[in-house]
């Protein structure tokens, strides 16, 4: 199986916030914009893995500005890492309005996909070699991120998280 890079399964995605997207302030609905979000993660999971592939968790998202109907959305999903048969992806939100001129990143998260096969069960996914300097950065953090998630939805003991424990040394 051979070892991928972040580029090659890079997922861009740009939406129109219409008024069905919206709450009763006009801004776009945090469903909605999640939503957007697992598909264009769903999608770059699928391109690294060459796997139907599905979401087993999502990290801190917050929303920081509102974004008002008119705006565009342009979603980006990037791997940041692939462990055994998990992948972390990583998404940045980006929000234009009107006339485009600026746009600002409203939202991240990261999402964890799982790859499955025929039957059904988790399956060995390629590895991810890291280019740049971020897509680097990201990936000496993922096993960190990892282990803290698996903590926090108990299928790990935090005695095992010897990456997390060196940050508290
Ligand atoms: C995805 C699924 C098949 C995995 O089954 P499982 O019994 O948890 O399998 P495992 O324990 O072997 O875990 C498989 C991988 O998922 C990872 N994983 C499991 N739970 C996780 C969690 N909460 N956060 C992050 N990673 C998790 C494991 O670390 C493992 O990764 P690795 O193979 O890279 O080491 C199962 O959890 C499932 O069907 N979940 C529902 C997914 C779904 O319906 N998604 C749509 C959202 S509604």
């Amino acid at each position: 199986m051979n070892a991928r890079t972040a580029a090659e399964s890079l997922t861009i995605m740009s939406e129109l916030v219409l008024p069905g997207h919206t709450n009763p302030f006009d801004n776009l609905l945090g469903g909605q914009l999640m939503y957007w979000m697992d598909i264009a993660a769903a999608i770059c999971a699928v391109r690294h893995s060459g796997m139907p592939s599905m979401t087993v968790s999502v990290d801190n998202l917050s929303f920081k500005t509102q974004v008002k109907r008119g705006s565009t959305v342009t979603i980006e999903a990037k791997v940041t890492r692939a462990f055994t048969s998990s992948m972390e992806i990583h998404i940045q939100a980006w929000t234009a309005y009107l006339d485009h001129t600026a746009r600002e990143l409203s939202n991240e998260a990261y999402f964890t996909f799982v790859a499955l096969d025929a039957e059904g069960k988790p399956a060995k996914v390629p590895e991810l070699i890291p280019e740049t300097e971020q897509e680097k950065i990201l990936y000496q953090g993922a096993m960190r991120r990892r282990q803290l998630r698996l903590i926090l939805s108990g299928k790990m003991k935090a005695d095992d998280a010897q990456e997390l424990k060196e940050i508290f040394k």
